[in-house]
């Protein structure tokens, strides 16, 4: 197969506005949160001020290796820190429902355990109460990926089960200062990225072991306990909270009708998103292939960790940009599966990604046109795959996509401020992907919520500042950090409110 095109050459129709194409059968409900997300290493900036400690990200982002693109860090990024009460009033201007932050566990524990820094828990106190002030949902998550430098020097961070006590500790803090507010938590944002990083050998630090594939499953084995120690004992504390983890992942298509491509999509959905959510929607164990991989190196789970993971979850929240195809490796999946020189490559399902940074509108049956294909054609039937797969089993839950968004290609290089604010692809993306949740939910799927990734450009982790996935632009070189919207917020807005029930 060919490569495709490296830039899809010119926008077709241009994006149409919601109320041209209006489907009277579509509605979102009264309560749906439509809303947009940020992460706190990615926005926040002060990175030494306020009493935070550090976190893994300050150590990588400042290796002078290359590691991020330009060895951009996140020193000062967003400057939310500072700004977060003009950044709340900017998204509540334009009507959205709910923000989705994450706090920084350093910043609180500056030391990942022990004393509390109490500047951070007045700042996080009031950038909830501004959100409420707004009437904006403040939906909080735990963990997006800034494990506290001491806890990665002292066991190795997520390697080590040791970061379950701390974890569910932090979590303790957390819902005690801000639970009588917050009633939408995460507890850890996309487990299968940050794991997956731990075999890498630029993601060394120096006191753990040697990096090795099977790290990314000891760490998937603490993320289940802390996050399902840490649900148990949110119920605990708010008994009327929603709390969920974050799973990510894309659509899954075979690239062929092989029986050998279909093999090899289902190993990817159990070493993906199953990984995770089988144990925590189904049986509070990994996938058969899973636990096959893994039964050399991971102890099992006993029978009452079992039973707490089984069941840790209110809702089943999501993370989905894109799709993906899936296809068998050479030789089959069996050969791959039996291979002992296979140490590096669990799932033995291969992807095609279709696009140069890794980031795609979306393939539908033809993967040399992928542009083509809008999030109308995949992202109901991932829905509804997820439904019934996990959501439904685990008694009828609630769905809800809890980050997608769109890096327009070659954003970085516009130079004018009036094309930087026109991003039609964008726009496309995300006009599609509303009505695509809106066919999903006629067609049955309780969605109940959608944050868009992101209310503006930020850090992008070891892309830096080069990849953009905002709705807002904002100078970076600018001291002042001004913020734009672009013109996707506006589709975004309007594709909501269009469809919402009155
Ligand atoms: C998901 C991650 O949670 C977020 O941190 C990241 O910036 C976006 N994907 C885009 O890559």
């Amino acid at each position: 197969i060919p490569p495709p095109p490296l830039y899809y050459p010119s926008f077709p129709t241009g994006p149409q506005s919601p109320t041209q194409a209006k489907n009277e059968s579509w509605s979102f409900p009264k309560d749906f949160w439509w809303g947009v997300a940020g992460a706190a290493y990615q926005v926040e900036g002060a990175a030494k001020d306020g009493g935070r400690g550090p976190s893994v990200w300050d150590v990588l982002s400042h290796r002078a290796t290359d590691f991020v693109v330009n060895n951009h860090t996140a020193d000062v990024t967003n400057n939310n820190y500072y700004m977060y009460k003009d950044d709340i009033a900017r998204i509540a201007a334009l009507g959205v429902k709910a923000y989705s932050l994450s706090l920084s566990w350093s910043r609180i524990l500056p030391f990942g355990r022990g004393p509390v820094n109490e500047e951070a828990i007045a700042h996080y106190n009031d950038v909830i109460n501004t959100c409420i002030e707004y009437n904006v949902i403040p939906m909080v998550t735990l963990y997006h990926w800034d494990t506290p430098l001491m806890l990665q020097d002292t066991y190795g961070g997520w390697l080590s089960e040791d970061i379950v006590n701390d974890f569910v500790e932090y979590a303790r803090i957390a819902y005690g200062r801000f639970g009588d507010r917050v009633q939408h938590w995460f507890t850890v944002n996309e487990p299968i990225v940050f794991c997956q990083q731990y075999p890498f050998p630029e993601h060394y630090f120096k006191t753990f072991p040697i990096p090795d594939v099977h790290q990314q499953f000891h760490c998937g084995q603490s993320v289940l306990l802390a996050h399902s120690q840490a649900y148990r004992l949110g119920k605990k504390m708010m008994p009327d909270s929603m709390i969920s983890y974050k799973n990510n992942g894309g659509y899954k298509i075979p690239l062929t009708n092989s029986t050998e491509d279909a093999r090899a999509v289902q190993r990817a959905w159990d070493f993906n998103e199953g990984w995770f959510s089988d144990p925590i929607y189904l049986t509070g164990d990994y996938p058969a292939s899973v636990k096959q991989y893994t039964s050399s190196f991971l102890r099992p789970f006993t029978t009452s960790e079992k039973q707490t993971i089984k069941g840790s979850a209110d809702i089943y929240a999501h993370d989905a940009y894109t799709s993906q195809f899936y296809f068998a490796p050479e030789g089959g999946v069996d050969a791959c599966i039996n291979d002992p020189n296979n140490t590096a490559y669990p799932s033995c399902a291969a992807t095609q990604y279709t696009y140069e940074n890794g980031w795609l509108i979306g393939p539908a049956a033809d993967p040399l046109s992928p542009w083509l294909h809008k999030a109308t054609d995949w992202v109901p039937e991932f829905l509804q795959y997820i439904k019934t797969t996990w959501a439904d089993p685990a008694g009828n839950l609630p769905l809800a996509v809890t980050e997608f968004g769109f890096a327009e290609p070659f954003e970085a290089q516009k130079v004018l401020l009036q094309d930087i604010l026109y991003d039609p692809l964008r726009m496309s993306y995300y006009h599609d992907y509303m009505e695509a949740i809106l066919i999903a939910i006629s067609e049955g799927v309780n969605v109940v919520g959608c944050l868009a990734w992101s209310l503006y450009d930020n850090f992008e982790w070891g892309s830096g500042f080069a990849v953009k996935f905002g709705m807002q632009y904002v100078n970076f070189t600018d001291p002042k950090l001004p913020r734009y919207y672009k013109a996707s917020f506006f589709e975004y807005k309007n594709a909501f409110d269009v469809y919402q029930e009155k």
